[in-house]
């Protein structure tokens, strides 16, 4: 039998490793996010009965009263508040980057995992990327969250982590904005709809597209356009976003109807599909806004977007009042048919419908039955949805019996 080689153990600093440049095969790497865990902080609770236990059988492991913290990346904010534990954060994770391409053979494998909901997060990913010489040449999401953890009950947590397959060669100097955009557009759509038979969904299939195009543009140390400006990895990561959007756009809706249906409707159903019902960081609120044209700052607080602090939240109809729904948008119609239909006001409903004229409109009754399957189960969105959908053919007939009683009125009162 062939010996088994032992393998060994050691502890450094990931910005300073302690081996020879071009020595390993593959590096693996599951590196922190910003302030998401305060790794150090916890360990402590256990470094110091660990210490006492078995610190004399590793001294130099246990030689700190508490775990080192200086090095550790992550943005902790009550040194120089946020600002400068953001930017500890990121300088340390482009040394990480470094360090593992300095280690790598030529053309070694280097896989990193990462998430991160907030674009910020990727734009950093990408900017480190790119400042070494790691190509990603694959990205796969993997499930790697528990449902029930307690992230994910309020917040818009996401369930995958991205897997970067990067390869350490040489880079391109230049990509042209205009080739990797058309590179994007014939490559990008055939991964959603792989991403889309998969079934994931959300943010993740977000993410996951990001990740996908970091294959295409993180061939190049930089991106120009032709007036010679260079392209910041955040407008590459919008470009990504209208790609996306537009395809979830065809998804959801299924027939010809998406390009008829106002930004705010839009931006509604992308939100849910993105989020659900969680509200979100509103920087990430506003690029979600951006890229189907609805100025959020404009909009919010005025019908179904709610500023809180830093975070908005998108109101489901059980959420707001009657009386304050005034506008003739299809959300704003659409929210305010259900209240009445929960209520029983059947009459007051079908005012509603034939006065906005959505009543017969089959863009109306898509809509609805997109925020519906998009929705889980246990949503009070979704259970009013359905009870109004239920009756849809019946209602459909009973206005269009109306809308017949009106037009043979009104010609009886010309002749
Ligand atoms: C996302 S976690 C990895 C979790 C790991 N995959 C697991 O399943 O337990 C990130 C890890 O990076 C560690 N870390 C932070 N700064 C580091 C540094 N400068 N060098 C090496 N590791 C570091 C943190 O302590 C934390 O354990």
């Amino acid at each position: 039998m062939k010996a088994m080689k032992i393998p060994s153990v050691l502890q450094a600093s990931a910005t300073e490793l302690p081996f020879p440049d071009d020595y390993f095969d593959a590096v693996f790497t599951d590196p922190p996010y910003y302030d998401n865990v305060p790794y150090s902080y916890l360990s402590d609770f256990f470094y110091v009965w660990l210490k006492r236990t078995i610190g004399d059988l590793y001294p130099e492991l246990f030689a700190t009263p508490l775990t080192p913290k200086s090095k550790e990346i992550v943005a902790y904010s009550h040194q120089g508040g946020y600002e400068e534990g953001k930017k500890f954060f990121e300088d340390m994770l482009k040394k990480a980057f470094k360090e593992i391409s300095r280690v790598l053979k030529p053309n070694g494998i280097a896989v990193i995992v990462y998430t991160h909901k907030s674009t910020a997060g990727w734009e950093t990913l990408i900017n480190s990327l790119l400042d070494s010489d790691l190509v990603p040449t694959a990205t796969w999401p993997i499930d790697t969250e528990m449902e029930a953890r307690l992230r994910a009950k309020e917040s818009a947590a996401l369930a995958s982590s991205i897997y970067f397959v990067c390869r350490k060669m040489k880079r391109e100097e230049v990509g042209w904005l205009s080739e990797v955009k058309e590179e994007l557009n014939k490559r990008l759509p055939r991964k959603l709809e792989e991403l889309w038979k998969e079934g994931i969904s959300g943010s993740d299939f977000f993410i996951s597209a990001i990740g996908s195009s970091i294959e295409v543009f993180g061939k190049y140390r930089k991106i120009m356009d032709y007036e010679g400006n260079e392209v910041s990895a955040g407008k590459m990561i919008e470009i990504v976003r209208e790609i996306v959007t537009d395809y979830v756009f065809r998804q959801i809706i299924q027939n010809g109807i998406a390009g008829e249906l106002s930004s705010l409707t839009r931006f509604y159903l992308l939100y849910r599909w993105s989020f659900g019902e969680a509200k979100i960081h509103f920087d990430d609120a506003r690029k979600l806004a951006q890229s189907v044209g609805v100025d959020l700052e404009r909009e919010w607080d005025r019908g179904f977007i709610k500023k809180e602090k830093e975070f908005i939240r998108v109101l489901g109809p059980q959420d707001r009042k009657i009386d304050e729904i005034r506008s003739n948008e299809l959300i704003d119609v659409l929210h305010k048919v259900l209240l009445l239909w929960k209520t029983g006001r059947k009459d007051e409903m079908k005012e509603v419908l034939s006065e906005s004229g959505y009543g017969l409109k089959e863009a109306f009754y898509r809509v609805a039955q997109a925020i519906s399957e998009i929705l889980p189960l246990e949503s009070a969105e979704k259970k009013l949805l359905d009870g109004f959908l239920s009756g849809k053919e019946r209602l459909i007939s009973d206005m269009k019996e109306k809308a017949e009683d009106v037009k043979t009125r009104q010609k009886k009162l010309f002749e």
